[in-house]
């Protein structure tokens, strides 16, 4: 059922007047579901349980966890009548996507300043998109050189809102709007608690990015007095993903409230506040790992298929990776362990087959993140099955393994030898 106000404001009414914030998610609360066929993989003892939070679900066109901050970042740039938004990310950023959805919906511009991250089917996606919905791309290799790049922009731009990457705060910079969403997130979450749709978690794990959607949530669990630790997995490296980024970005939004309606209390964060969890990282942020794509693997076969979310290589899957080998130790099998699913699961397949994979009408600086490596078996022009087949211009990792793919087109599949080799997977 929608709501007119985020529970932030029911809770903390002296908000309402002073934090800006507009609708954008089209279906909250969000779903929470049992996992139960990992539960039994897994052996969870009958006090346990694994359960998913389906933020995968909150927007139509592009849901996960972008939308929940946006409802407070751009209730700020309406309020401060702003004509257009500049963010940054690597050249897949779903920040950025969601960025170009939601502008083009506002009628505001929308400028993404793009780093070089490992070249994936999902950065050539990604890239796609952000055209389709009509953001203007600017490239640099680093994050530095793009960075000066905004600056630059910014200068001759100044009716532009600047939106730091994640559209979290940074190094203690930048605004805490993002970080609000996570927060009442976390009321919604104690709602659905105190309805009995399922058992407070002892365990939150979520991917930690650049530490908004986790700060929000930790702040969350102190302001309700919750029992639950959120696991923090890192996905992306320093200073965008650290303990200290984590405290930093808490703290920050929880001050921020606390600016605004006395009534909301200061507490203090500190390291014992959550878990940060590290190892599944890799070498850096957006390289596939193995045991993230043996997560994913695993959990779309006993429960995304069936209940129509999918998990990724940069975020989702590494922290379900992380969730996993937790429920693996012995004295966990009777724990309460949520997943926060922050990947969009809505269908973006169609507007890929109006883009018809035309990359030439991106600027000519991103023609070669195409003409260099392909991901997919539909690239290789020779498959008997060509336009036919399920696989073709989708955007599932390997797609072509499994039921999309006859037996005896396999069996004849160039693409399916090169694409094992293409795809290399670190040991992480
Ligand atoms: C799918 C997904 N999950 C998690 C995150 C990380 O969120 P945050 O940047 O708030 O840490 C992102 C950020 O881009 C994301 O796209």
């Amino acid at each position: 059922m929608e709501r007119e106000e985020p529970l932030l404001f029911k809770f903390y009414p002296k908000l309402q007047n002073k934090v800006p914030w507009i609708r954008l998610l089209t279906t909250v609360p969000t779903p929470v579901q049992k996992l139960d066929e990992l539960e039994r993989k897994f052996n969870i003892s009958s006090s346990g349980g694994i359960y998913i939070k389906r933020d995968d679900l909150d927007h139509q066109i592009y849901g996960g966890n972008k939308l929940r901050k946006f409802e407070f970042i751009f209730g700020k740039i309406l309020a401060k009548k702003r004509k257009g938004v500049m963010t940054f990310g690597g050249i897949g950023t779903n920040h950025g996507l969601a960025c170009a959805i939601v502008t083009q919906e506002l009628g505001l511009k929308c400028d993404l300043f793009l780093a070089y991250q490992p070249l994936t089917w999902h950065v050539q996606r990604s890239l796609l998109l952000y055209d389709y919905f009509n953001a203007n791309l600017h490239y640099a290799k680093s994050y530095t050189a793009i960075l000066l790049k905004g600056l630059g922009f910014r200068l001759i731009h100044p009716n532009y809102y600047v939106m730091l990457p994640g559209g979290s705060t940074l190094l203690g910079l930048g605004s805490s709007n993002g970080t609000l969403g996570f927060i009442n997130a976390m009321f919604e979450l104690k709602e659905q608690i105190d309805k009995n749709l399922f058992p407070e978690p002892d365990i939150i794990f979520v991917a930690c990015g650049s530490a908004g959607t986790a700060a929000g949530l930790i702040a969350g669990c102190k302001l309700l007095n919750l029992k639950t630790k959120v696991h923090a997995v890192q996905v992306s490296s320093e200073p965008f993903a650290s303990e200290s980024s984590v405290i930093t970005n808490t703290k920050k939004a929880l001050k921020y409230l606390h600016k605004n309606d006395k009534s909301v209390p200061l507490i203090n964060i500190t390291k014992d506040d959550f878990t940060f969890v590290e190892g599944y990282l890799g070498s850096d942020y957006g390289v596939k790992t193995k045991r993230g794509q043996n997560a994913i693997d695993l959990v779309m076969e006993l429960e995304g298929k069936k209940k129509g979310f999918k998990l990724e290589t940069t975020y989702t899957g590494k922290a379900m990776a992380a969730l996993l080998d937790y429920i693996d130790e012995k004295e966990n099998k009777g724990k309460n362990v949520l997943f926060w699913n922050t990947y969009n699961s809505a269908d973006l397949e169609s507007y890929m087959k109006e883009i018809n994979f035309d990359y030439k009408k991106l600027p000519k600086e991103f023609h070669k993140f195409y003409e260099e490596t392909q991901f997919q078996c539909w690239h290789y022009k020779d498959c008997p099955q060509n336009r036919e087949c399920d696989a073709y211009l989708s955007h599932e990792y390997r797609c072509w393994k499994g039921k999309n793919c006859p037996e005896d087109v396999r069996k004849i599949c160039e693409a399916y030898e090169k694409l094992s080799k293409i795809i290399e997977l670190e040991d992480a």
